[in-house]
């Protein structure tokens, strides 16, 4: 535990509702690992209190806040500064002390990336399927422009959406790297085994038995599975790419390493792999997992 005293650091979490949070878990278990005299916790945001709860926050100079739901895209009207990443992905989840301000930051999305080298799975140079075509698969389509995947194939449900980011990511990119499909199209897809990217709300709990897609036809063009849901750990959508003879993931690993990224932002410092083990473990604990 650490020793509270009058150099102690606060940071926290704003969002509503914040108590199923697991963000004290893995910082509170960082500033142990790293010697680091701070403490973390959640601070319930109500409605219409966002930019209260920010100046407070500045004045009272808490280092580093997380921002969660429903406030990741209005937060952005309350910092002095934004990082280019959460400007285009259009959320932020991270905010750092400056002097002038919270400077914004979102650290999902590198989460993810990171979440994914330790897994050893590669993104660079790679033909990428992406399910959904909402904020989360909007953000994993520019994670992947700026990883410079080869082609994205963005199936959704409503077409027009998936439309709509691929316009938005390629119009950035100045070339056609998203293609836009209809979620029955699948068998549209080259004839080739890829990384597949759950992107939609669809298999979260309590939920656990569905999926965007159950043909088994489209799992032989997987060889590797991220969803992005980590309740249940092991969704359909995992059991599906299984089925068909590839490596399956579940988003745990992404919401560990949003945390240790904004935990190295606030800082100044490097989280070994060791110890994101350590931290692991201790949110595993935390959710009684
Ligand atoms: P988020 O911001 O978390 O990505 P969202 O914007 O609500 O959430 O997006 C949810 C995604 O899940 C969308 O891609 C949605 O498909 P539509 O764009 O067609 O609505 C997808 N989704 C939700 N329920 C679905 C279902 N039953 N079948 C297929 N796709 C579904």
């Amino acid at each position: 535990m650490v020793k509270i005293d009058g150099k102690t650091m606060t940071c926290g979490l704003l969002g509503n509702p914040v108590e199923h949070t697991m963000s004290p878990a893995i910082h509170n278990t960082l500033a142990e690992l790293q010697g680091h005299s701070l403490v973390y916790v959640p601070f319930l945001v109500d409605h219409g209190k966002l930019g209260q709860a920010v100046a407070g926050a500045r004045a009272l100079h808490i280092k580093g806040l997380n921002v969660t739901v429903p406030y990741k895209t209005e937060v952005m009207q309350y910092v002095k500064e934004l990082d280019p990443l959460a400007q285009q992905i259009g959320a932020v989840n991270t905010l750092v002390e400056t002097e002038e301000g919270y400077k914004g930051y979102n650290t999902d999305m590198p989460g993810l990336y990171r979440a994914m080298v330790s897994e050893g799975i590669r993104i660079e140079e790679e033909k990428v399927i992406v399910l959904g075509a909402g904020g989360a698969a909007r953000a994993v389509c520019f994670l992947l422009a700026f990883h410079k995947a080869k082609q994205v194939y963005l199936l959704n449900r409503t077409v027009d959406k998936a439309q709509k980011i691929a316009e938005e990511v390629n119009g950035f990119l100045g070339k056609e790297l998203v293609v836009s499909m209809a979620l029955q199209d699948y068998d549209r897809l080259p004839d080739e085994k890829m990384l597949a990217i759950q992107a939609t709300s669809v298999g979260l709990a309590p939920h656990d038995d569905e999926v965007v897609i159950d043909e088994p036809a489209f799992y032989e063009k997987v060889h590797t599975g991220y969803d992005l849901i980590y309740r249940p750990l092991e969704t359909k959508f995992m059991k599906c790419v299984k089925a068909a003879g590839g490596a399956a993931y579940h988003g745990l690993k992404m919401l560990l390493y949003q945390g240790i990224i904004a935990y190295e932002l606030w800082n100044h410092v490097f989280v070994s792999e060791e110890q994101a083990e350590v931290v692991y473990e201790a949110m595993k604990e935390a959710m009684g997992i």
